[in-house]
């Protein structure tokens, strides 16, 4: 995997944002698979701008989701489907026609989880997953010890997770849903560009583990070492417990301008 050392969030979603309007360039109606959290948003920010200064056309981007709350009333505003609407697709000029996720709210569960496998797939898979990293290594609601082979499923949150995420809802982990859906490890690993995107000293061990510790399902980010393509973006506090720190910023700082992300 690549690890891109940038100075702060900012740097991050900057970059990220370039890597993606470059597949827009190249693609113009390529499939992102988009997260939500806090991670995120300064991605969503640059690429709005860089759209908005005319710089790429987003015109026929595909939009799809990470992940989903199980349970929470249609529309809710903290359902991710509404997250995403609000913070990616209005932005971006396009509508909820360009928009694919998984229906937390379906009576089958796993029915709806199948469903959504089959229609990323039918989409002709995901050709850049933005990711999150949990405190605990999660990617999408994939908790430690899930399967490095998991396909779109139902997953429980651990109290940790409910707690992170308790933010969101009025700082009452009571009204954080125990269960969601995620798309799988093995459905991410599916994407053919995934990046992952981790800032701040809250991040720094789960990073460490993630790119340089072993290959293992407590670690779920881990499984990205056997991606082709992965790319992992830390700000400086994130990166804080790399090893190879000074390895990574020589190998960014040299790489050919025309390789991109
Ligand atoms: P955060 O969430 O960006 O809000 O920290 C990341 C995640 O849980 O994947």
């Amino acid at each position: 995997m690549e690890v891109v050392i940038v100075p702060d969030a900012k740097a991050g979603g900057a970059v990220i944002a370039e890597a993606m309007a470059g597949l827009l360039r190249r693609k113009p109606d390529a499939l992102l698979g988009v997260a939500t959290g806090s991670t995120p948003l300064p991605v969503y920010q640059a690429l709005v701008a860089t759209v908005r200064a005319g710089a790429v056309d987003a015109g026929r981007a595909r939009i799809c989701q990470l992940d989903e709350y199980v349970g929470l009333p249609a529309g809710h505003p903290e359902s991710y489907r509404s997250v995403v609407l609000r913070e990616v697709v209005e932005p971006l000029g396009l509508t909820e026609a360009s928009f694919m996720g998984p229906d937390g709210s379906a009576d089958d569960v796993p029915a709806a989880c199948q469903e959504y496998d089959r229609a990323l797939a039918a989409a002709g898979g995901v050709d850049l997953q933005l990711l999150g990293i949990g405190t605990d290594g999660h990617i999408g609601f994939n908790e430690p010890c899930s399967s490095l082979a998991s396909r779109t499923r139902i997953k429980t949150l651990t109290e940790q997770t409910r707690v992170d995420n308790a933010r969101f809802f009025d700082g009452d982990i009571d009204q954080v849903p125990h269960h969601v859906i995620t798309q799988g490890i093995g459905t991410i690993l599916e994407a053919r560009h995934v990046v992952l995107l981790a800032t701040g000293e809250g991040k720094a061990e789960a990073v460490a583990q993630t790119v340089e510790g072993p290959v293992a399902a407590v670690v779920p980010a881990s499984a990205l070492q056997l991606h082709p393509h992965a790319t992992v973006v830390v700000d400086e506090a994130a990166a804080s417990r790399l090893k190879l720190a000074d390895y990574f910023r020589h190998t960014f700082a040299s790489k050919p301008a025309w390789q991109g992300l």
